[in-house]
């Protein structure tokens, strides 16, 4: 019964991009159409949930050499359901528009350098892994992002094509890449509340500013009315971020020691507008348990290092790096419970000695996205951005 209303829900959904057509880019209605078409298929074949889901695990059992076909392939599938993730190609392609977390992690050839970026669609550099360092040895470097994508948007890593650059795998797996969705853009429509008993008589004007603030997120809804806003604020459980640095932070001596959060300047993702980007603040909105993960380029002959904060100083975790290696990276990642008002941030060691590296191809990251809002409490009802889950 529930899948019959959501997806007759998306139905309602997509005849309202067509009728909308006049304000709504076309790429909107084909994603709307798409959407129709999928949930039609879903009604009939899938049970509840399963046509939102998507979700690649893969790992490449062979070394490859940086040439022509930069292209990462895979050989090994662990997970990939829906279908989106052609190993042979090395290629995700988005099915359902939303907001995806990747990962991946490549292994350093001996003797070689090591440049893979994670690129959207043709040419647009994402983040990177890089690792400069004309040694023997073998180690992995990883990094991690999250990206909103539309429908058809491809995701791939690039190996750097010049033969001095090369990754190394084997069947231990030291090269793996994931990704999965963690905000379907059509999110909203699957709370209780939309499943409008009479889609097709519905009030057309309040349904549609449901469409608009679901698309265009927290930013554009300045003709939705006060009711509808607060409305909309208690139903969005969502809340993600994710963002990049393009420069290099450099310590320096100071009289006495400057807490700053690290600054970015790209957002790829910034959904409920939790994250200052020029700040660099996370601020949480919706109490629950959060995702974080970061990763850093070290600086050659500095050291690296990099605090996750809470609130005033509360250390979480961190990254170091003090070995006399060139450009390399560093990760790390965790989850922490969080109240309302709660902030996390990264803190880079603000002394002579210390920085980490960054630049145009984002070497710096960090992500945050809310995995289970707190479950309401009766006794904490003032609490007003507490969880409604159905
Ligand atoms: C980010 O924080 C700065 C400093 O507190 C503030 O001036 C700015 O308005 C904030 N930006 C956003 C988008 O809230």
């Amino acid at each position: 019964m529930q899948a019959y209303w959501k997806a007759t829900g998306e139905l309602h959904h997509s005849l309202l991009l067509h009728r909308g057509k006049m304000t709504i880019p076309a790429s909107r209605l084909l994603i709307g159409l798409m959407c129709h078409v999928t949930c039609t298929w879903a009604f009939a074949r899938l049970p509840e949930d399963a046509e939102q889901r998507s979700a690649f695990s893969v790992a490449r059992t062979s070394s490859m050499e940086g040439g022509p076909k930069m292209v990462v392939t895979f050989d090994k599938e662990y997970v990939n359901i829906g279908g989106d993730f052609d190993s042979k190609a090395g290629m995700f392609r988005c099915r359902i528009p939303g907001a995806y977390y990747f990962s991946f992690t490549v292994g350093k050839f001996p003797r070689r350098d090591l440049s893979v970026m994670l690129m959207k669609n043709r040419n647009e550099v994402q983040a990177i892994v890089y690792d400069e360092n004309a040694g023997e040895q073998r180690k992995v470097q990883s990094q991690s992002a999250m990206l909103q994508l539309d429908f058809g948007d491809t995701v791939w890593l690039r190996l750097h094509g010049d033969p001095r650059y090369a990754i190394y795998s084997n069947t231990g797996h030291y090269t793996t890449f994931n990704g999965y969705l963690i905000y379907p853009d059509t999110y909203t429509f699957q709370d209780p509340k939309n499943e409008d008993p009479t889609p097709m008589h519905g009030n057309e004007a309040t349904a549609n500013d449901h469409t608009l603030t679901d698309q265009d997120g927290l930013g554009e809804r300045d003709n939705v009315e006060k009711r509808e806003e607060v409305e909309d604020e208690e139903e969005d459980q969502r809340s993600a971020f994710s963002v990049g640095r393009t420069q290099s932070i450099v310590g320096v001596d100071q009289g006495f020691p400057e807490h700053r959060p690290i600054a970015f300047d790209t957002d790829f993702v910034n959904i409920g507008a939790d994250f200052n980007v020029t700040e660099g603040v996370f601020t949480c909105r919706i109490p629950g348990t959060y995702f974080f993960s970061f990763n850093a380029g070290k600086l050659p002959h500095k050291t690296l290092s990099v605090k996750l904060m809470k609130n005033h100083l509360e250390v979480q975790a961190m990254i170091y790096d003090d070995s006399d290696a060139e450009k390399a990276l560093q990760s790390q990642s965790l989850m922490l419970s969080l109240r309302h008002g709660d902030i996390v941030w990264l803190y880079s060691h603000q002394r002579d000695g210390f920085g980490a590296y960054s630049n145009h191809a984002k070497y710096i990251t960090f992500t945050g996205f809310l995995v289970y809002p707190e479950l309401q409490k009766p006794a904490t009802n003032q609490q007003q951005q507490q969880s409604r889950k159905p």
